[in-house]
């Protein structure tokens, strides 16, 4: 018998952070997903005596908690509507933000393409809204280590906020740490320690030493960025560096289709661009590049300078709006706190 396959060789799995929030009846404290006839969706925060209103009456909450998830309900005017639990993708798209976030498509592109695995030490910045720090948190899993780096304080409770929100609890694999991922991640992590880095933020290729010194030779460091500028000036000096495989660069677009009948087709609208991705893995120490590369010439300082300053006047999020998506945030951690007892 091949032993490889025996069941009982196989220890016995433990409960995974957030399962059980994703399981059962709906509870108090739990975000949902209302659906009205038409398609529309609402999203609410279940709390006990709480009422959904719009202008055709109003739904108690009660009416909902206890119910299983995908249930259909009846409001104060006979109106009807589907309740689910949010998938991730959902989860995400609907949570309090601050800054842009990665986008599912862009989330599971990461994960697979980067090679997350259980267990995987993994450092990410920024952090923003935490929504790529959840796909991560779900790929490293509880025994996994994920350290997100983010500059700014109201970002960083924002991201706390809505990953407790998710998992129901403080994540057993996560750290978050206030400050700069070039100063950060050598203050904390040792050489050579950690096996996959991901970056979203202005300017990647700032990072570069710091990941090249923290990475493990073999490791993958795959950077989200929004234009080509940011692409080009990243992969140059992936390039110009030697401690990294030559960087390939990517993006993805989904279109939903429309089906009815026999009219099957592309739906008219799609979100076309979010971002790109650059991947690259770093080399042993002594191992480098097999031929030397040809520097063809890239592009003027003046050119940068002038990109960098219109990206300087893009009026940045207020710190009012931030505050309350960072109250929103929190209020869901809250909920979900009181309602698992922790
Ligand atoms: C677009 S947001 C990240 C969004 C996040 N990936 C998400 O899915 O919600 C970019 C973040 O990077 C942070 N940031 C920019 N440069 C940084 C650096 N060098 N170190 C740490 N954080 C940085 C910004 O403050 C901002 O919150």
């Amino acid at each position: 018998m091949n032993s490889f396959c025996s069941p009982s060789a196989q220890a016995a799995p433990q409960v995974a952070v957030g399962s059980s929030q994703r399981r059962g009846p709906l509870r108090a404290g739990e975000r949902v997903q209302l659906s009205d006839e038409r398609g529309r969706l609402n999203v609410i925060c279940l709390a006990p005596g709480g009422q959904f209103h719009t202008h055709k009456g109003f739904l108690d909450h009660d009416q909902i908690i206890g119910c299983p998830d995908g249930s259909r309900v009846t409001g104060s005017q006979g109106q009807r509507y589907h309740v689910f639990r949010p998938l991730l993708s959902n989860f995400v798209q609907s949570m309090p933000r601050g800054a842009a976030l990665v986008y599912p498509k862009d989330a599971g592109q990461i994960v697979t393409m980067a090679d997350i695995f259980p267990g995987a030490r993994v450092v990410e910045a920024g952090v923003g809204s935490g929504a790529l720090s959840i796909s991560l948190l779900r790929a490293v899993g509880d025994h996994g280590y994920l350290h997100s780096i983010e500059r700014r304080q109201e970002f960083a409770d924002i991201a706390r906020g809505n990953v407790q929100s998710l998992f129901g609890q403080v994540h057993p694999a996560w750290r978050i740490t206030l400050g700069d991922l070039q100063e950060q991640v050598l203050k904390h992590e040792a050489p050579g320690s950690i096996d996959r880095v991901v970056l979203d933020m202005l300017a990647p290729w700032e990072c570069l030493d710091a990941v090249a010194r923290v990475l493990v030779a073999g490791g993958v460091w795959i950077s989200y960025v929004a234009t080509v500028t940011q692409l080009s000036r990243t992969a140059e000096a992936i390039r110009a560096d030697g401690r990294f495989t030559e960087p390939l660069a990517w993006e993805s677009m989904v279109r939903e289709w429309h089906l009815e009948g026999l009219a099957v087709r592309p739906e008219h609208r799609m979100i076309a661009h979010t971002g790109f991705l650059l991947m690259t893995r770093r080399f042993a120490d002594g191992a480098g590049p097999l031929s030397p590369r040809v520097q063809k010439k890239t592009f003027a300082d003046e050119d940068l300078d002038a990109w960098l300053a219109l990206e300087s006047t893009k009026r940045p999020t207020s710190g009012r709006k931030l505050r309350r998506a960072a109250r929103s945030a929190a209020e869901g951690t809250a909920l979900a706190q009181d309602d698992s007892g922790t």
